[in-house]
């Protein structure tokens, strides 16, 4: 085949379409000035082998299974969201904003693997060797098998691995690395998809887990892990901000187990802390007897988790009132709203509503719906509930409280937690009358909900 002269492209690097002018506006992701000119080759042909190194068609019944030994990265909450430990030949990617602890994360978890046995070269493109260690002495590591090596050329850093044949590989960050083979800058478009898409042959060839960190911005844009999320195996993002002490890594996609698992961690001055009770956490600064404040249990992967829901009703003016929400759906909260007018006639059209899921966590589970909706009804009320009761439901559109998953996972870790009441909807009341000590009434509707928070006995 004759070789193609590289074509140049326009590539929005904020989700990957390609034109070939320049436009102002990308048409799929509305972002604006995203075109950046790319000068593209077609990945020459041995890229495109199959990953056992050939392509080959197979019997489905004569493969061998993959060897699904994972071996433990040491850090038990990362291991909980990998799925329960490295898988040979995997690539993670592991995004989050700038400083929230990347690359720290991933040097804790190299001394980890060094201590077990590992051989764990980390290159970085950001940092010196000298840097590095001394993050390193910070965090007290003093590893043996611990190999650094500060490079950007992504063709260097795979004659150094033939030479030093890791067991581990860590590459920090994806936007700082680049392939000779593509002519646009590091950090482009296809400049971190072609680097990503050669770590995964090497990964898959190799058996070599690769640990890929990659920077993403609030709003998740600039060529960033978001692109890539269809390469890798395994998508972790960093959440929290640099307000708040704790990090969770949530597993945003995984080949090799439940997605959306959570783990949980505190910075502290020697690195991050696996934190053992996450909803003891989140529920430490919880104010005593104030309206609009109720705690609810939502699933993080296989993890209940209690979390304070916070709502903030007023500033009755004319016109409609704002909405505003930090850690849930701003539409599932309108629709929330919408309900208790509509349904419980609650005047709240003219009122500006504030929904806030306390510690800065994310909650994208319908069973926090029943949560949100006392939360305002509280402020609206200026009733406060009692601190021993939790609630969990999904609240559907005439008002009905619907049944969730793993109810008796919840209701467990509410007692656990010291709660006497819990209210739930009344289809996943079967089953819990046996978790003693705790008192739980089922309810069908939201109404019926309102009254069972608000009456004390
Ligand atoms: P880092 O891992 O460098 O972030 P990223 O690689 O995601 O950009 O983390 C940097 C932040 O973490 C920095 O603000 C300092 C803080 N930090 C601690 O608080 N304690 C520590 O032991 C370390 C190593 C970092
Ligand atoms: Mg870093």
């Amino acid at each position: 085949m004759m070789a193609k002269t590289p074509q140049s492209i326009f590539v929005c690097q904020n989700c990957g379409r390609t034109e070939r002018k320049w436009l102002g506006q990308c048409p799929d992701c509305s972002q604006w000035n995203s075109f950046v000119e790319e000068r593209y080759r077609k990945p020459s042909r041995s890229v495109s082998v199959g990953f056992n190194g050939s392509s080959v068609v197979q019997p489905f019944n004569q493969i061998e299974p993959q060897d699904e030994s994972r071996s433990p990265s040491g850090i038990g909450e990362l291991d909980r969201v990998l799925g329960g430990g490295i898988v040979p030949g995997s690539l993670v990617l592991i995004g989050g904003a700038p400083g929230i602890g990347k690359s720290t994360i991933v040097l804790q978890a190299a001394e980890k693997l060094c201590l077990s046995g590992s051989k764990v070269l980390y290159v970085s493109g950001e940092e010196s060797e000298k840097q590095i260690k001394m993050r390193g002495e910070r965090l007290g590591i003093a590893a043996e098998n611990l190999f650094l090596l500060a490079e950007t050329s992504l063709e260097t850093i795979f004659a150094k691995t033939a030479e030093t044949k890791p067991s581990v590989l860590i590459i920090d960050s994806v936007q700082t690395i680049y392939t000779e083979t593509i002519e646009s800058a590091p950090g482009s478009v296809s400049q971190v998809r072609d680097v990503a898409a050669k770590l995964m042959i090497y990964a898959k060839q190799t058996g070599t887990p690769i640990f890929l960190t990659g920077h993403i911005t609030k709003d998740g844009s600039i060529a960033g892990p978001k692109t890539l999320e269809h390469i890798v195996d395994t998508v972790l993002y960093f959440e929290g901000d640099r307000h708040h002490n704790h990090r969770i890594i949530r597993a945003a996609k995984n080949r090799f187990g439940a997605a959306n698992e959570i783990g949980v961690f505190e910075m502290t001055d020697r690195g991050l802390v696996a934190v053992v009770n996450p909803s003891e956490l989140f529920l430490q600064e919880r104010p005593a007897n104030a309206a609009g404040s109720i705690v609810t249990v939502c699933m993080e992967g296989t993890r209940p988790l209690l979390v304070e829901v916070q709502a903030l009703v007023g500033g009755s003016r004319p016109g409609t009132g704002r909405r505003m929400t930090q850690g849930f759906d701003h539409n599932r909260a309108s629709l929330l709203i919408a309900v208790l007018e509509k349904r419980l006639g609650y005047q709240l059209s003219g009122d500006d509503v504030f929904v806030n899921i306390a510690g800065g966590i994310e909650i994208d589970e319908p069973a926090a719906d029943l949560g949100v909706a006392a939360a305002i009804a509280s402020s609206l009320r200026n009733l406060p509930i009692s601190p021993i009761t939790a609630v969990f439901g999904e609240i559907g559109l005439t008002g009905e409280v619907r049944g969730v998953l793993q109810s008796h996972d919840r209701a467990r870790e509410a007692k656990h937690l010291g709660f006497k009441k819990l209210i739930i909807p009344e289809s996943n009341r079967k089953g819990l009358e046996r978790i003693l000590g705790i008192r739980i009434i089922g309810v069908k509707t939201l109404d019926d909900a309102l009254e069972a928070i608000f009456s004390d006995v």
